[in-house]
């Protein structure tokens, strides 16, 4: 018998999945393009996309033989051989941002723990090991690990893990960014934002405060971090956030979408950053791995290809304009409506959970975020007769809580 368990009836027992999700009731069995069926057979539209990762949906034809190839052929090499694959897909992210040399990682919290390793030894390199501190903004989400939790600094995250590791400050999410510099001291190694927060509530940083940002990080000889793992790959319109506006970082960290639903994150930077990554100075087992370059190469195919991100344009003007057609129509349910390309908010007044679960018995998957928003990151690949179908449902499901509104009654004189 092992230790956990006991015999007793009043025996509380864990169940064989870590409980740290509150999941909901349904298991995807299979999915196909923008479509998930659950062990029923149940159908579902998906506009959450595993949390902004399914970016060309379920079962992409092209994703599926790339992987199916590369199965037959090697899995697993080390990164103490080269892998063709990663020199491949490191060239192609070169060659379409401002990047020039790229770490692959498994996931985006290592992506963004490589950031954070590089902008240290950057300023180690350039004499001044005094620079380790990094600034981060209210409401951020970086990820899981110890470092990433204390980056972001919400207690939710950070409740029973103390000591939290040192090294960052957080600032709130200004209107004008030109606040930030007050954070700014002589140990300030750099400053790390998401162009477009995802967690936090689908907060677009506007293409001036980008430019503040860089301006204040050239002025004070910090680097400019930007994590684009939920708004990079395709979700704004453009392969990364950031290129809508002038200005670019000195790392950049993905994931999320760069695989396609296979596990994959990479963390871009500068010559001038990199170069003070020595050989030995980081590593992975998995990152970069075959399987996973063979996706990545294949989902940058796609996205490349003419007229991808025109799509999108297309589709997210589509969406955008249904949705302010349903915050007209039900003002009492929906706020506002908030985001870039594909990557939307809906701020609701009832309490997100209640929306995504009335959503799920209409058959629409969405996401929650904080500041009350419904996040809406359907597939890439959708058409126009999708976006029609997630608004009809949607307008069901916001019917349906405008009458479980409490009414206002008038006052009785
Ligand atoms: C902006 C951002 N950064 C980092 C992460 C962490 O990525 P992962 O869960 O792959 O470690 C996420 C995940 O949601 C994210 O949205």
């Amino acid at each position: 018998m092992k230790n956990s368990r006991n015999d007793s009836q009043e025996e509380s027992i864990i169940p064989p999945v870590l409980p740290t999700y509150a999941r909901m009731d349904i298991a995807i069995d299979h999915g196909k393009g923008v479509y998930a069926y659950d062990q029923d057979g149940r159908e579902y539209l998906d506009f959450g996309c595993g949390i902004g990762v399914n970016n060309l949906g379920f079962c992409h034809p092209e994703l599926v033989r790339a992987i199916t190839e590369q199965a037959t052929k090697v899995w697993h090499t080390s990164n103490i051989y080269r892998i063709p694959g990663q020199e491949r897909l490191a060239k192609r992210l070169v060659d379409n941002t401002f990047a020039d040399t790229v770490f692959f990682t498994n996931s985006g919290a290592e992506a963004v723990e490589c950031a954070m390793k590089m902008a240290r030894k950057y300023h180690y390199e350039n004499e001044s090991p005094e620079r380790y501190r990094i600034i981060t903004f209210e409401g951020c989400f970086h990820g899981r690990t110890l470092a990433t939790i204390a980056a972001s600094g919400q207690e939710k995250l950070t409740h029973g893990f103390g000591p939290m590791m040192d090294g960052f400050d957080q600032v709130p999410f200004h209107r004008d960014m030109t606040r930030v510099e007050e954070a700014i001291t002589h140990e300030t190694a750099a400053i790390m934002i998401e162009p477009v927060m995802g967690e936090g509530g689908i907060k677009p940083v506007s293409s001036d405060n980008m430019r503040i940002l860089r301006e204040l990080c050239d002025k004070h000889g910090i680097l400019l971090i930007f994590d684009e793992i939920q708004c990079g790959m395709g979700r704004t319109e453009r392969l990364f956030a950031y290129q809508h506006s002038p200005v670019s970082p000195d790392i950049l960290c993905a994931a999320k979408g760069i695989g396609g639903g296979f596990p994959l994150g990479a963390c871009l930077a500068t010559e001038r950053v990199g170069r003070a990554m020595t050989t030995g100075s980081h590593g992975s087992t998995y990152g970069g791995n075959p399987m996973a370059m063979a996706v990545g190469n294949r989902v940058l195919d796609i996205m490349l290809a003419d007229g991808f991100f025109d799509q999108v344009e297309k589709m997210s003007y589509d969406l955008r304009k249904g949705l302010l057609t349903l915050r007209g129509k039900f003002p009492d349910v929906i706020e506002l409506v908030r985001g870039v390309g594909l990557m939307l908010g809906l701020k609701v007044t009832v309490d997100p959970p209640v929306f995504v679960a009335k959503a799920l018995q209409h058959g629409l998957l969405v996401v929650r975020a904080a500041d009350n928003m419904i996040r809406l990151l359907p597939p890439l690949i959708i058409e126009k007769k999708h976006i029609d179908e997630a608004i009809g449902k949607l307008e069901k499901i916001c019917a349906e809580i405008e009458k479980e509104l409490p009414k206002n009654l008038p006052d009785s004189e």
